[in-house]
C-alpha cells in the first residue's frame, strides 16, 4: 500500500471553495489504482461536506482530521473529541503536525492524542521532524519518535502511519533531499523495530515538506518511504493530480 494525505490545513476559505476543491480532487483521481490510500484531510468545518463526497467515491478515498483533542470528554471550549470525529466517519487523524506543536503540543500532549486515537480504533498519522539541522538534531527526532511510540500497543501497530517531515522543509521551496530522508525513514524504523519488533516490519513511514508536483518524483520512487504528505499542493487540483500520477509509477 502506498498513501498520499492531503493535509488543507486552514483552507479553503467558503463551503462553495470546499466543494469545488473536492469535487475536482476526485475527477483528478478517476483511474487510480486501489494500492494507493488518499487520505483528506479536510478543516472540522468541512468534515460532513467531504464524506458526502467521498461516500460515492472509489475505494482508495479514506475522510482524515487534521487533529483532536486530547480530552476524550468533558467541557473543553472549541475542542473536537474523537467520538464527534468518529460520528462523522472519519477514519484517520493527523497527530502532531508541526503546527500544531508550534501552537504549544509538546511530546506529552502528542503522545496522549496518539493514545486516545488509537483506543478509540483510528488510523493515527503520527507527524514527526526535526526543526533545524542544527546541533543534534537526531536526538531530537528520536524524543518525539520515542515518547510517541511509547503510548503505542503492539497490536495497535497496524494502524500506524509516520510521516516524517523535517520542519523547515515545510511551506519551503525545496524538499529535504530525498537520501537524507530515506536515512531518516530508516532510522524512524528502526526505532520502530526496536519498540515493537516484527510487527513493525510493515509500519508505514511517509515524508512530507515540500511535495510539489516538480520535486515528488524521486520520493515517489524511493523505496523505503511509503508515500507522501502533501500541504499547499493539495489545494491546487492539478498540482494534485499529477502527484497521485507520479505516486502511480511507485511499485
Ligand atoms: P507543504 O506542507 O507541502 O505545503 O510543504 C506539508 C505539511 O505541512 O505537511
Amino acid at each position: 500500500m502506498k498513501y498520499v494525505i492531503a493535509n488543507w490545513k486552514m483552507a479553503p476559505s467558503s463551503e462553495e471553495k470546499a466543494q469545488d476543491l473536492v469535487r475536482e480532487i476526485l475527477a483528478g483521481a478517476h483511474g487510480i489504482s486501489s494500492d494507493m490510500r488518499i487520505v483528506v484531510c479536510p478543516p472540522f468545518i468541512w468534515l460532513p461536506l467531504v464524506r458526502d463526497f467521498l461516500r460515492s467515491a472509489p475505494s482508495p478515498f479514506a475522510l482524515g482530521a487534521q487533529n483532536v483533542a486530547e480530552k476524550t470528554g468533558g467541557a473543553w471550549t472549541g475542542e473536537i473529541s474523537v467520538s464527534m470525529l468518529k460520528a462523522l466517519g472519519v477514519s484517520h487523524i493527523l497527530i502532531g503536525h508541526s503546527e500544531r506543536r508550534t501552537l504549544g503540543e509538546n511530546n506529552e500532549v502528542v503522545s496522549e492524542k496518539l493514545r486516545i486515537a488509537l483506543a478509540q480504533g483510528f488510523t493515527a498519522i503520527l507527524c514527526v521532524g526535526e526543526t533545524s539541522l542544527e546541533g543534534n538534531w537526531h536526538e531530537f527526532l528520536k524524543e518525539e519518535v520515542e515518547s510517541a511510540f511509547s503510548v503505542v500497543e503492539a497490536d495497535q501497530v497496524g494502524r500506524l502511519i509516520v510521516a516524517y517531515e523535517p520542519v523547515w522543509a515545510i511551506g519551503a521551496k525545496e524538499p529535504d533531499t530525498p537520501d537524507s530522508a530515506l536515512t531518516s525513514a530508516i532510522f524512524i524504523r528502526k526505532l520502530a523495530q526496536a519498540r515493537f519488533g516484527e510487527r513493525a516490519k510493515n509500519l508505514p513511514v511517509l515524508y512530507g515538506g515540500a511535495v510539489l508536483p516538480d520535486t515528488v518524483a524521486p520520493f515517489a520512487l524511493q523505496e523505503g518511504i511509503d508515500g507522501v504528505l502533501v500541504g499547499r499542493a493539495s489545494l491546487d487540483p492539478q498540482s494534485f493530480r499529477a502527484i497521485l500520477e507520479a505516486m502511480e509509477k511507485k511499485r
